[in-house]
């Protein structure tokens, strides 16, 4: 079974895919890692994040798995992923490895923006997470905080409201929802709340 899930910037779709695959015993890819992952490259390489051949080149150069997730969870790192992930040659590099991970032979959960419309149409479970924007803002913020990053509220929800803006609005592989994806909001559920509504959605469309 492919489980396919969608959503905006800490709409708490990590969260759900992390639980939804220990549940079923699938393995789980957080593709915002890898964009991510291709950001920390570019800047631990001196380049600007803008420079295509060089991003490509190090979307390419990524292993899938040890990720330092400590330097890249952080909230530059979010705004840093965003930037590259525009760039058509970045997403075209990432395509394969993530297509490859969907195709394991149980099947797989994978989270990010784009997993229900090009990675993996096919999936047999498609949610698209939503949260309003100051929901998703105060939780970022309260993620930071207990990290011990300095958290400035207002400019927290700025970055959500900029960061929607530059993944839905880019011409490559947009923040979409599916036309066959359930959409989850989860503005009044709490992280139990949320799971078993994802649930539920899972087991409905596993039904014949
Ligand atoms: O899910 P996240 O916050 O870790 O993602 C960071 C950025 O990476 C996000 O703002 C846009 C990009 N991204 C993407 O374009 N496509 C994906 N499948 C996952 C992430």
């Amino acid at each position: 079974m492919i489980i396919a899930i969608d959503g905006p910037a800490a709409s708490g779709k990590g969260t759900l895919a992390r639980r939804l695959a220990a549940h079923f015993g699938l393995p789980h890819l957080d593709t915002g890692l890898l964009y991510r992952a291709t950001a920390l490259a570019l800047i631990d390489a001196g380049r600007r994040l803008d420079d295509e051949a060089a991003a490509e080149a190090a979307a390419r150069g990524l292993a899938l798995t040890d990720f330092d997730e400590s330097r890249l969870r952080g909230r530059e790192m979010g705004e840093a992923a965003s930037l590259v992930a525009v760039m058509p040659r970045v997403r075209a590099a990432l395509v394969e490895a993530q297509r490859a991970f969907a195709a394991r032979p149980d099947g797989a959960v994978l989270d990010g923006r784009d997993i229900g419309t090009v990675i993996a149409p096919q999936a047999d479970v498609k949610i698209f997470v939503t949260a309003s924007p100051e929901t998703r803002a105060q939780r970022r913020a309260l993620e930071l905080a207990r990290r011990g990053e300095p958290v400035d509220y207002a400019a927290i929800l700025d970055d959500v409201r900029k960061r929607d803006a530059r993944d839905a609005g880019r011409a490559v592989a947009p923040l979409l929802a599916a036309a066959d994806a359930a959409t989850l909001d989860t503005s009044a559920l709490d992280i139990e709340g949320a799971f078993a509504a994802a649930l539920a959605i899972v087991e409905r469309a596993r039904k014949p």
